[in-house]
């Protein structure tokens, strides 16, 4: 009996000097430690053996269990410090989980339809300067209109950025004209936050210049985003806006989709919501970023690239994109 004992003492030392993963380690835990292994049997039956037979097999069987869980210890650390990452390639990949936001869906769907118009796909900074996010885009410190956008400042002339219409400004002066981008990214403003406001959300920045770019153009881009993103008929409206960096400037609202028009929290009663503020890119915003305004012409605009997705997929309250309830996240297939 304390023969098979050492015997078997030394074939769990080899197999373990031998183990290269943690999941072996796991299996010969359970082969050698486990209530059906060897050394488990052999001590269930020590209560058939004579008393002094019993208690030196018992001992015996004690300290052979001491050794090998030791030399399973010692093993495993030494594995876990060879590797840095922990990797069991043998893991079964659980696939249900995980998908992509909303966001990013209805995001990579406007890329790709502005790509097959020409369109580059740019970025930018969230953390901008005040030149690109307002001087560049004729917005000079006491204009106005930077109250409109209350900005987080961070101190030396850099903030959080506002818009991505500064990606414009990225855009001009790396490539100058003629140009076609498109800049999806995160904004951020000290808004008040309800139903369809948020202080972080995220916008699609587009912009085209070219010889003889005029309005026409630019509502064609639009109408052709809309009804490839909502593949059925939408009602838009388009109303004068008021933005400095676009003359003429306007809002193009969709009828809200959450409650056909009638008027919800979502579109705060108005049956409308602000989708895609648009215009003609203002003759300064060519000129600061050196380009000839007399030669070249263009349109830019942002669209909402929250309230897209929360059109697209009826999602009533911006707010549940930036909630950690994953009860909520999981009705839009979020997490
Ligand atoms: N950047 C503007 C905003 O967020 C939207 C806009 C973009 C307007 C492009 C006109 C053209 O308020």
């Amino acid at each position: 009996m304390n023969k098979n004992l050492f015997e078997l003492r030394e074939c769990a030392l080899k197999e373990i000097e031998n183990a290269r993963k943690p999941s072996e380690i796991a299996q010969l835990k359970s082969k050698y430690l486990g209530k059906k292994s060897k050394i488990s049997e052999v001590m269930s039956s020590l209560k058939n053996l004579p008393i002094e037979e019993r208690r030196e097999t018992g001992k015996l069987c004690n300290a052979i269990k001491k050794q090998i869980a030791e030399a399973l210890k010692t093993k495993s650390e030494q594995i876990l410090s060879e590797s840095s990452f922990d990797i069991d390639i043998t893991m079964p990949i659980n696939k249900e989980r995980g998908s992509l936001s909303p966001i990013t869906i209805v995001g990579n769907e406007v890329c790709d339809i502005l790509q097959k118009m020409g369109f580059a796909i740019v970025s930018g900074p969230e953390i901008e300067d005040e030149y690109h996010n307002f001087d560049a885009l004729n917005i000079p410190a006491s204009h106005p209109a930077r109250d409109m956008q209350d900005t987080y400042w961070l101190g030396s002339n850099k903030l959080l950025r506002t818009h991505t219409s500064p990606c414009q400004v990225r855009a001009m002066e790396r490539y100058g004209a003629p140009l076609r981008i498109a800049a999806p990214g995160r904004c951020f403003r000290n808004e008040d936050i309800d139903a369809c406001h948020e202080n972080t959300f995220f916008q699609l920045e587009g912009m085209c210049i070219d010889k003889n770019i005029s309005i026409p153009n630019l509502i064609y881009v639009m109408r052709t985003i809309l009804s490839e993103i909502f593949a059925q008929d939408v009602q838009v409206r388009l109303r004068p806006g008021y933005f400095p960096f676009v003359e003429p400037g306007f809002e193009l609202d969709i009828k809200c989709l959450i409650c056909g028009g009638e008027g919800c929290p979502t579109c705060k009663g108005s049956g409308w919501l602000e989708l895609c503020p648009c215009g003609m890119v203002h003759p300064n915003v060519l000129r600061i970023s050196n380009i000839d305004p007399d030669e070249y012409s263009g349109f830019a605009f942002g669209v909402g690239l929250t309230r897209l997705a929360m059109m697209k997929y009826h999602i009533n309250d911006i707010r549940v994109f930036n909630t950690c309830n994953l009860e909520e996240l999981d009705q839009f297939g979020i997490v």
